[in-house]
């Protein structure tokens, strides 16, 4: 099977080999958002890298988040557990995710961090209150808007739903394997992670992809998880943000390890090599 550069599972530089049992997960028993959690979130590494940036940016600490498209809630309940002073707010169209988030993520918090957390059931177009410090949009979830005018408008509103001292903050995969049809199996304690890139379409730039897990008995989840979104390119959400009104928009390049693969380690940068398969943040500002 060909490697896929382009992981999605970004490799963060803040994650460390958990030291828990093996886990024993069979296809009946396995929860899918336990699996998609551990396989394709660093909730730690998107915290610290929205606190040290904004801290670079603005000289001071913010408090207010918010997580769009936040499925289960957990970076916003990573940014309650980061800082008594921090509020998060978390906003997704599927309740039973969300729910499912309350259950799971929020439930395991102090009642007091439990108290900073807000969950919101809406279409992120529909947020704009209160205004945030930070508005993350991560594992490319804004990629589910195909086209541009809807990239836009999205963007628009989170321009609106930021303070002054505000940042916007996306991240971004690319490179010519992501648009290759493809399967990357990623082993975990007890269970398989498979991206699956199933389709690409030239004409319009739609991708399907699907994750599955595969387990030690032989069962498998499929299409645990089923994404049809656009590859946009840098340059093409740079220029969604200017017309959004975003006024400074910075690019952070990921680094690569000794073996050529991403280190998690995120820089700024104007020009880069242009690599199979890359990782990337942006950030922009009102
Ligand atoms: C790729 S998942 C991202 C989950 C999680 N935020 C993460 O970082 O892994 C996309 C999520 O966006 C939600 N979603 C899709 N369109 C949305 C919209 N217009 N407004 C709010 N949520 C949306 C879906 O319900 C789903 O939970």
């Amino acid at each position: 099977m060909t490697q896929l550069m382009t992981r999605p599972n970004k490799k963060k530089k803040s994650d460390k080999p958990k030291k828990s049992k093996k886990p024993v997960y069979t296809a009946k028993t396995a929860d899918k958002h336990v699996l998609y959690q551990i396989s394709v979130q660093s909730p730690e590494a998107e915290v610290d890298f929205c606190l040290r940036e904004y801290r670079k940016r603005f000289g001071e600490n913010p408090t207010h988040f918010r997580e769009d498209f936040c499925g289960t809630g957990l970076i916003s309940c990573h940014w309650a557990k980061h800082d008594s002073h921090h509020i998060a707010y978390g906003v997704d169209l599927h309740k039973p995710t969300l729910d499912w988030g309350m259950k799971h993520n929020i439930a395991a918090l102090k009642p007091e961090q439990q108290g900073r957390v807000h969950l919101i059931n809406d279409n992120v177009n529909n947020v704009t209150k209160p205004k945030m410090h930070i508005i993350g949009a991560f594992n490319f979830s804004y990629f589910l808007f195909r086209e541009r005018n809807d990239l836009v408008h999205y963007f628009k509103q989170v321009r609106k739903s930021l303070h002054d001292k505000g940042m916007f903050v996306l991240d971004a995969y690319g490179g010519w394997e992501a648009q290759e049809p493809m399967e990357e199996e990623t082993v975990h304690p007890g269970f398989s992670y498979i991206w699956d890139q199933a389709d690409y379409n030239p004409i319009d730039d739609t991708a399907i992809c699907h994750i599955h897990f595969k387990f030690p008995d032989g069962t498998k989840l499929m299409k645990a998880f089923t994404y049809t979104w656009r590859l946009w390119t840098l340059g093409g959400v740079k220029d969604a943000l200017v017309d959004a009104g975003f006024k400074t928009i910075d690019t952070y390049w990921e680094g690569e390890d000794k073996a050529g693969e991403g280190n998690g380690i995120y820089k700024k940068a104007r020009k880069a090599e242009n690599t199979p398969g890359w990782n990337a943040y942006m950030i922009a500002q009102p």
